[in-house]
């Protein structure tokens, strides 16, 4: 389906290494439905801004009481005119000021396949390792909506994945990326188009 809107500006939200974010800004290069127009950490040393610098995107670093409070987020993502934020391996809890100026316009994939493995402290190689402790016989990816209860917003899309008895949590997780690295772009790219 062709559009006839503008491209829709997003915004990624990363704490570490920034994989995902990598792979949507890859994605994204040279597509006419989105572009990212900024990277945002809570973190100065996270990776994920050295990946946006190579990339000509703009970063912004917001301190954790920044972020809690939520005016100063609000008002650059307003300046520059964002219509989606998507979190990619963001720890922080989205404040709910953020929330009620973006509504349905906040994005996150979790690590598993919700609701399973979600909530407080689930995240990274936790997740993980609860999946392996649970001897589950599959994980996958959520990619859902934000809301104020962690990991609770409404499902967008999920991707199983089979495991196997000697699966590791670290074999888990790369399985698990790899399924991320694929679907999100793809899965953000629907959600534009569908809502253009
Ligand atoms: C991913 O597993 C994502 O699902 C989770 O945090 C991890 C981030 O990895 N929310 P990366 O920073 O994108 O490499």
């Amino acid at each position: 389906m062709i559009s006839n809107n503008a491209k829709s500006n997003l915004a990624i939200f990363a704490s570490g290494s920034g994989s995902n974010a990598q792979k949507i800004i890859e994605y994204f290069d040279a597509s006419l439905n989105a572009e990212i127009g900024l990277v945002v950490s809570n973190r100065a040393e996270a990776l994920v801004l050295e990946r946006a610098h190579k990339a000509q995107i703009d970063t912004q670093v917001f301190s954790n009481s920044q972020f809690k409070e939520g005016t100063e987020v609000i008002r650059l993502l307003q300046n520059l005119k964002i219509d989606y934020i998507i979190l990619a391996g963001f720890l922080l809890k989205i404040p709910i000021a953020l929330i009620r100026n973006f509504p349905r316009k906040i994005i996150n994939i979790h690590p598993a396949l919700l609701p399973k493995y979600g909530g407080k402290g689930m995240y990274g190689k936790h997740v993980h390792q609860a999946v392996f402790d649970h001897f589950e016989v599959e994980s996958g990816i959520t990619i859902h909506y934000v809301n104020e209860a962690y990991d609770e917003g409404q499902i967008i899309f999920q991707k199983s994945v089979t495991l196997e008895l000697l699966d590791t949590p670290d074999i888990i997780a790369t399985k698990v990326l790899a399924l991320e690295h694929h679907h999100y772009p793809r899965v953000i790219d629907n959600l534009l188009t569908l809502s253009n």
